[in-house]
């Protein structure tokens, strides 16, 4: 477990590309060269990550697009079949499936990852989703439980997942929600361990969710920013220790959006080009919309503020803008802070990737946060 943990290598900071499956990646921008998410274009960007040594690839589970001009996540590759084929055309990299519990039976589900487990020998990690996105839910004909009684479902689905990836067979599983009877899986997952299983529930309920089940929590969370070292160990230190209090140890990653261009200047202008200029807020209002966010609501002075927020920091994760130097000096300060990871987009992967391979990479290692090769 603890290879699968260390995504078999030494780095301190694990480095993960996130979003890649679903148009638009988390930018949710009109500028012609964002991300299609076209399988073409998956497979070329897995491939460069692995041999550049990027440790995970974090897809995001997504059913149904924001709407707007560009209709973001309008197309995505479901997680689960992108992942198992990204592993068999890769050597190194870790690939998660992200799975909505509600949506997928867990025995169904506990083979689809065994499968993609054996096909990467013992690189498949799990992602689960208890929901939040009624839309998707509607699409379904699955009616979306209330906040708790959707934890407490996910909670019976991963114990029946745990029990079919592990020795015993034929048994019963009597959970609150879901039943089943001489239970037969095989084959188990790759190795005689299991795969990595994270979660990133932001609520109490979704965090202690995470603590009770999953080897990896993370969270979107921006306020520890400002305090910078310090601040990311005091909140990384109470994540930890409500773990240690249940007696399980988890590690904590974090999520942003990465423009890095050679000079300060160039960064900034195309940050604010891409993500505020030629914001698709079409999109941003539908995503809002789910969320109960509208001038209606919220009253329109606050709206415009939250669209704002919204366009520029809440969907793809706090922005690290700027040159070699700046991002791997912001990267390695949360590393010292005890971040294990970070699982990041850019607004064209495939185009944005070869600069930070070969200018920021080089730079954590000498830093000491991740190992040469
Ligand atoms: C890194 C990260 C990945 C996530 N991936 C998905 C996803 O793929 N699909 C989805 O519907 N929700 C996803 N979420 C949402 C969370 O699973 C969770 O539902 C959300 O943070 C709300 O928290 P709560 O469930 O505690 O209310 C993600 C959140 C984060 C921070």
């Amino acid at each position: 477990m603890n290879d699968r943990l260390a995504m078999y290598n030494a780095n301190a900071l694990k480095l993960g590309l996130f979003g890649a499956n679903c148009s638009s990646g988390r930018a949710a921008t009109k500028v012609p060269e964002r991300w299609s998410a076209s399988w073409p274009d998956c497979l070329a960007l897995a491939r460069m990550a692995d041999q550049a040594g990027i440790d995970f690839m974090l897809p995001i589970g997504r059913w149904k697009g924001y709407g707007g001009d560009t209709d973001m996540h309008g197309e995505s590759l479901e997680t689960l079949t992108w992942a198992t084929g990204l592993l068999a055309a890769t050597e190194r990299i870790t690939v998660f499936g992200t799975v909505h519990a509600p949506l997928f039976h867990p025995l169904i589900a506990a083979k689809q990852c065994v499968t993609a487990d054996q096909v990467g020998r013992g690189r498949f990690g799990l992602n689960i989703v208890a929901g939040w996105n009624e839309g998707e839910f509607e699409m379904f004909g699955v009616q979306q439980r209330e906040h708790e009684a959707r934890y407490e479902y996910a909670q019976d689905w991963i114990d029946a997942i745990k029990l079919a990836w592990g020795p015993q067979d034929d048994f019963v599983f009597d959970g609150a929600h879901i039943k089943l009877a001489k239970v037969r899986a095989k084959p188990k997952p790759y190795g005689g361990t299991r795969p990595l299983i994270m979660n990133a529930g932001s609520t109490p309920t979704g965090q202690a969710f995470a603590m009770r089940n999953c080897d990896a929590f993370f969270t979107a969370t921006q306020e520890s920013r400002k305090g910078g070292v310090e601040a990311t160990k005091t909140m990384i230190a109470g994540i930890k220790e409500q773990a240690r209090a249940l007696g399980r140890d988890i590690e904590v990653f974090t999520v942003g959006q990465v423009v890095c261009r050679p000079t300060q200047q160039e960064a900034e202008d195309y940050y604010r080009h891409a993500i505020i200029d030629n914001a698709d807020w079409g999109s941003v209002d539908g995503m809002l919309a789910i969320k109960a966010i509208t001038p209606q609501t919220v009253g329109a002075e606050e709206y415009k503020k939250k669209r704002e927020y919204f366009a520029s920091r809440a969907i793809g994760g706090y922005p690290f803008v700027g040159t070699p130097d700046r991002i791997a000096q912001e990267f390695a300060d949360l590393s010292r802070g005890g971040m294990r990871g970070i699982a990041f987009s850019m607004v064209n992967y495939l185009d944005e990737l070869p600069l930070f391979r070969d200018e920021v990479l080089p730079r954590l290692e000498r830093m000491g946060v991740r190992k040469k090769g």
